[in-house]
């Protein structure tokens, strides 16, 4: 990931806030940003996409598409255009692709690129260097495709596509949409039907997007449980896509208002799918003030501006069946507890483990570092809430979140917090702090 201002880390510093007030918008959603960006370029035709998300993530999976052959360009109303070469019509990129900080961008892209005949190398950064890529490349492997991996499974690897490629069943391991989504996408230039099994529900961007595409996708429940299977070898058609905005970045300016004494402020066009919301119903259950404005459709989904008024918050248990629904919230929810009343218990957190840092071990820290008492295990974590002192400087560890919920956190706490390094923020929050400050936060530069 090349980081264009400065490849020094950034410190910031956030202080006490009075009330947050304002209307405002958050970027356009992450997953379905890559989505509409590799759907378009193995689709028919020109797919047009209004509010992409213009993050480094996003970024990094145009370029990789435009590498395997699609014509990808932003015109200058910001709108992106997406010529697609159709299934099966990816070639071999000349250099390897660079998917930076994102694990979604590059699982999902070897998943689309598994069942083409190219070769192609990945590369990312450290962060994403740790990351597990077995959990991919052992589906795909299942359908001919051959990797080269460095130790452990992770990034660099080169993937070689399979030519005749064999449908597959698919039984998740672990409740990840990423892998359900590159088991389906290899399933599209597949002859005959690819089946996932999903046991427990994750967000499900892919099959949404994928019928608007025109692809041959069903889900049944069998016994409670997900069957999602996909015809392959069938055309994708273009589509005008608009994405709305991604409830996992507005959980940071509501966290932010929630805490922060005499505020209130609107989240404007904010997606609203079950599968992504479970943050939104802990915070109400916490006895947040929430209140959905103006609910309409918009790119396939639920959309509502969401009003938030600063709440008097009490600790709750988050059951564990909850985290697939919320499990990029956790880091801010984990600062919302440390302001509520009561101790918030979280369970069901495995996975937080191998997000862009482990999570659940820096979030514990930087709780810690700002005095606010935390236990926890492999999997759950508890904050015992009644305020963040704060004073702290918290490590980042390359992970846009961690540094975003931890500027939430000086908002409201009594000395300002610290975080060694924002540059990450802009993988999915380009504006973040001029947004934050524009409602009234007080980050500065340290
Ligand atoms: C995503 C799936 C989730 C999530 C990530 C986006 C997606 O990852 O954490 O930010 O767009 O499919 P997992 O599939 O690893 O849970």
């Amino acid at each position: 990931m090349s980081h264009s201002t400065t490849d020094k880390p950034l410190p910031l510093l956030s202080r006490k806030a009075n009330g947050l007030a304002g209307r405002i918008r958050v970027p356009g959603d992450k997953s379905m940003s890559h989505r509409s960006l590799m759907f378009g370029a193995v689709a028919t035709g020109e797919t047009r996409i209004t509010g992409l998300l213009e993050a480094e993530d996003v970024i990094n999976t145009a370029k990789a598409m435009a590498a395997l052959g699609a014509n990808v360009l932003r015109d200058d109303h910001g709108v992106w255009h997406v010529m697609g070469v159709g299934v099966g019509g990816l070639t071999s990129p000349a250099q390897p692709l660079d998917f930076g900080n994102s694990g979604t961008g590059v699982r999902l892209a070897m998943g689309l690129m598994a069942t083409t005949p190219l070769s192609a190398r990945c590369i990312g950064d450290a962060s994403l260097s740790r990351r597990p890529m077995g959990r991919v490349t052992r589906p795909l492997a299942q359908f001919g495709t051959r990797f080269e991996t460095s130790e452990g499974d992770r990034l660099p690897l080169t993937i070689h596509g399979a030519a005749d490629a064999k449908p597959v069943t698919y039984t998740l391991p672990v409740a990840s949409a990423q892998v359900k989504s590159a088991v389906l996408l290899a399933g599209l230039n597949t002859p005959g039907t690819t089946t996932v099994i999903e046991p427990v529900p994750t967000r499900d961007h892919t099959e949404r997007m994928l019928a608007s595409f025109g692809a041959r996708i069903s889900v049944a429940a069998k016994d409670g449980v997900r069957h999602i299977s996909i015809e392959g070898r069938h055309e994708l058609k273009a589509q005008e896509l608009a994405i709305p905005g991604d409830p996992s970045s507005a959980a940071f300016p509501m966290v932010a208002a929630l805490i922060t004494p005499g505020s209130e402020i609107v989240i404007e066009n904010i997606m609203l799918n079950p599968t992504r919301t479970g943050l939104f119903v802990t915070l109400e259950e916490m006895g947040a003030s929430i209140t959905y404005e103006n609910r309409r459709q918009a790119g396939g989904e639920d959309v509502a501006d969401i009003r938030v008024r600063a709440s008097r918050l009490k600790g709750v248990r988050v059951p564990k069946d909850r985290a697939p629904s919320m499990i990029d919230e956790y880091p801010v929810l984990a600062v919302a507890a440390s302001f509520a009343e009561g101790t918030t218990r979280m369970e069901g957190l495995e996975e937080l483990r191998v997000k862009e840092s482990d999570r659940l071990a820096a979030v514990e820290a930087g709780l810690q570092a700002n005095g606010v008492m935390t236990a926890s295990g492999p999997d759950w974590l508890e904050v015992h809430g009644g305020g963040a002192p704060g004073g702290g400087t918290v490590v980042t560890h390359m992970d846009h979140r961690i540094a975003m919920s931890f500027l939430v956190m000086g908002m409201a706490s009594r000395i300002h917090t610290g975080i060694d390094d924002s540059r990450f923020i802009a993988t999915s929050f380009p504006g973040f702090t001029d947004l934050m400050n524009g409602m009234g936060g007080r980050i500065e530069t340290k």
